[in-house]
């Protein structure tokens, strides 16, 4: 699990009290959060973001209309946005599933109701895309970081329908110590450790990877129904999940799959 020292809340330079009240809304959320020891509210004023990083280092969390921005460094912030999974989600309305939803598609029926828990969310692509897929699914969606935890799952919440926001749960925690205490929960687990597609510090993937605390994977083995894992073709991780690793000739990102015969699985 992650901690922060610090995080500071502001709204965009052009305000309202829409923006201040996302903010102290905000405030009492992530103050009550333990493993966050100091929230801050600045006033922006006129500031520039690297005006604001040039008298403190701590991150900042920018209140927009279009939602909230995560900033760790003035350079590039981390948010919600749809961007790669706007095109496999058009690619879908030609029969061209993406490597994740064809594997999913193989394990069990597409109308079928199952709990996909997505043990990585990260910028919550790949749960967004699980959740527009499936329509009985529902998403355990985990993220170790505390704050991006919040702006991925603030900033998902406005893109989704009342009516699919009723099947993803949004959970601040290491998912090997919540997979422990719910594996009866868990049908699908999913895991994508992997930030090697994007080796370009600048953009958000390179951001996010920066900034994440890698810790040592527990034995989950009994944990879960099927376990799918999307990792670099060389990462160890294949054997340490002793997982089947799928080769892509012309792909680094390589997937894993494991099934376990779980006792009333409803899946096998
Ligand atoms: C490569 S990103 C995942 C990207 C994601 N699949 C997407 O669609 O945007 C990996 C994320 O997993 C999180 N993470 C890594 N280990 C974790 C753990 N043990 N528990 C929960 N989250 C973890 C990291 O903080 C990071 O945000």
């Amino acid at each position: 699990m992650n901690t922060v020292t610090k995080v500071r809340l502001t709204t965009a330079v052009k305000t309202n009290a829409s923006l201040y009240k996302q903010v102290e809304d905000a405030f009492d959320m992530l103050k009550s959060n333990l493993n966050i020891k100091d929230v801050c509210i600045v006033e922006r004023k006129k500031l520039t973001i690297t005006q604001l990083f040039a008298v403190d280092q701590s991150p900042v969390i920018v209140f927009l209309s279009n939602g909230p921005k995560l900033y760790f460094s003035p350079r590039v912030p981390i948010y919600f946005h749809l961007d790669t999974t706007k095109v496999k989600i058009n690619m879908q309305k030609e029969n061209n599933q993406p490597i994740l939803i064809d594997m999913l598609n193989h394990i069990q029926h597409p109308q079928q109701s199952f709990h996909f828990v997505d043990g990585t969310m990260g910028f919550g692509r790949d749960s967004y895309l699980v959740l527009n897929s499936f329509p009985n699914v529902v998403v355990y969606s985990i993220e170790q970081n505390p704050l991006i935890h919040f702006v991925i799952s603030e900033g998902m919440k406005r893109a989704l329908t009342e009516d699919v926001l009723k099947r993803i749960y949004f959970i601040n925690d290491d998912y090997n110590h919540w997979i422990k205490r719910n594996s009866e929960k868990v049908n699908i687990l999913y895991l994508d450790h992997m930030f090697e597609e994007t080796m370009n510090p600048d953009d958000r993937m390179g951001e996010l990877s920066k900034h994440i605390n890698s810790n040592k994977c527990m034995d989950l083995s009994n944990s879960y129904e099927t376990l799918i894992l999307k990792a670099h073709y060389k990462s160890p991780l294949f054997k340490q999940f002793n997982v089947f690793q799928c080769i892509r000739k012309s792909s680094k990102t390589h997937y894993g799959l494991r099934r376990n015969k779980r006792k009333n699985s409803s899946l096998i």
